[in-house]
């Protein structure tokens, strides 16, 4: 029997300069795809797969995540004076149970890698998942649930994969893979933005991972990357064939929101499956002159 995973670091201490001007006073995680805010898909998407415990690894400028799991009184009385009984229970359903969400400081913005290991001491000696809010996964069963279940058989550590365009492997994680079962790839490697034509693969890790305690030792060193960055990726890479170490094909489809593309793809392909806004948006689209 694995140790359940429990507890999930969501790390929103970066800087988002990919969405300036609009996160200079505004967390990215705080953008909305459609009418929620990208950080409170992955808290939803947390509590699907059973996660009890969520530890955000917050930066400067960053207390309206804070306030958004909160409650707004003046708000939540005006709402109930004015009858919306409908919006003020969706608001209350986001709140967790006191206690249930923690928040620690990444004080300087060193990577990836660096925010994780600034939540050590509130995760301790367990498997932990990891999710970054600015890869929103569009999928029946929520991504990190799927991986929860696969990670329920082989243990170890687990992340999320897909297939990119090459040209796009010096953006992502990239994985040199071993044999296949299933959605399971075995990882043998990992290099953090390789150059296409150097890539192992097109096999990218995207923002979901489920992983061993351990890799807090290999962060604990602080030896920048890729970037100049603490990667996250290096310290997974020193864990490969000391435990099971997978790759998992998720099903669903995963939108990088901190990219523009990518957001505005992900708010248009989520109000086509609201029923509330698909015609709306539709006959918008059709209206428009595709071909200039
Ligand atoms: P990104 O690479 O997207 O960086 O981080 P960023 O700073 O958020 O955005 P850009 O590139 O400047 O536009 C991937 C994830 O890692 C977190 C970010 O919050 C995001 O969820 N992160 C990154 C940290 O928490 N701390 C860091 O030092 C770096």
């Amino acid at each position: 029997m694995k140790q359940p995973v429990r507890k999930a670091i969501l790390p929103v201490g970066g800087l988002g300069t990919r969405f300036l001007p609009a996160t200079k006073a505004m967390p990215k995680e705080m953008l909305p795809v459609v009418d929620k805010p990208l950080i409170q898909y992955a808290v939803e998407e947390a509590r699907a797969a059973g996660i009890e415990d969520i530890i955000f690894v917050t930066g400067r400028g960053k207390t309206a995540i804070e306030d958004h799991f909160d409650h707004s009184y003046e708000l939540e009385s005006t709402l109930a004076a004015r009858g919306k009984t409908e919006t003020l229970e969706e608001l209350r359903s986001v709140l967790p149970e006191e206690g249930q969400f923690s928040y620690t400081r990444q004080q300087v913005p060193l990577g990836l890698g660096h925010a994780v290991w600034c939540a050590r001491n509130l995760v301790g000696d367990e498997p932990f998942a990891v999710m970054l809010a600015d890869d929103l996964v569009h999928a029946p069963t929520p991504c990190l649930k799927q991986m929860v279940e696969a990670y329920d058989e082989v243990g170890g550590n687990l992340v999320a994969v897909m297939d990119v365009p090459r040209a796009h492997t010096n953006r992502y994680g990239i994985l040199d893979p071993g044999a296949e079962r299933g959605r399971l790839v075995a990882i043998q490697g990992l290099v953090e933005k390789p150059a296409p034509e150097k890539a192992p693969s097109t096999l990218s890790i995207i923002g979901r991972y489920i992983l061993q305690p351990a890799v807090f030792r290999h962060l604990s060193d602080r030896a920048p990357g890729a970037g100049g960055e603490i990667q996250l990726t290096d310290a997974m890479a020193k864990m490969i064939g000391k435990m099971p170490f997978h790759g998992y094909r998720f099903s669903g489809v995963r939108y990088d929101c901190g990219d523009k593309v990518g957001f505005l793809a992900a708010n248009i392909a989520l109000s086509l499956d609201r029923a509330d806004l698909r015609d709306g948006i539709k006959s918008f689209i059709r209206s428009l002159d595709l071909n200039t």
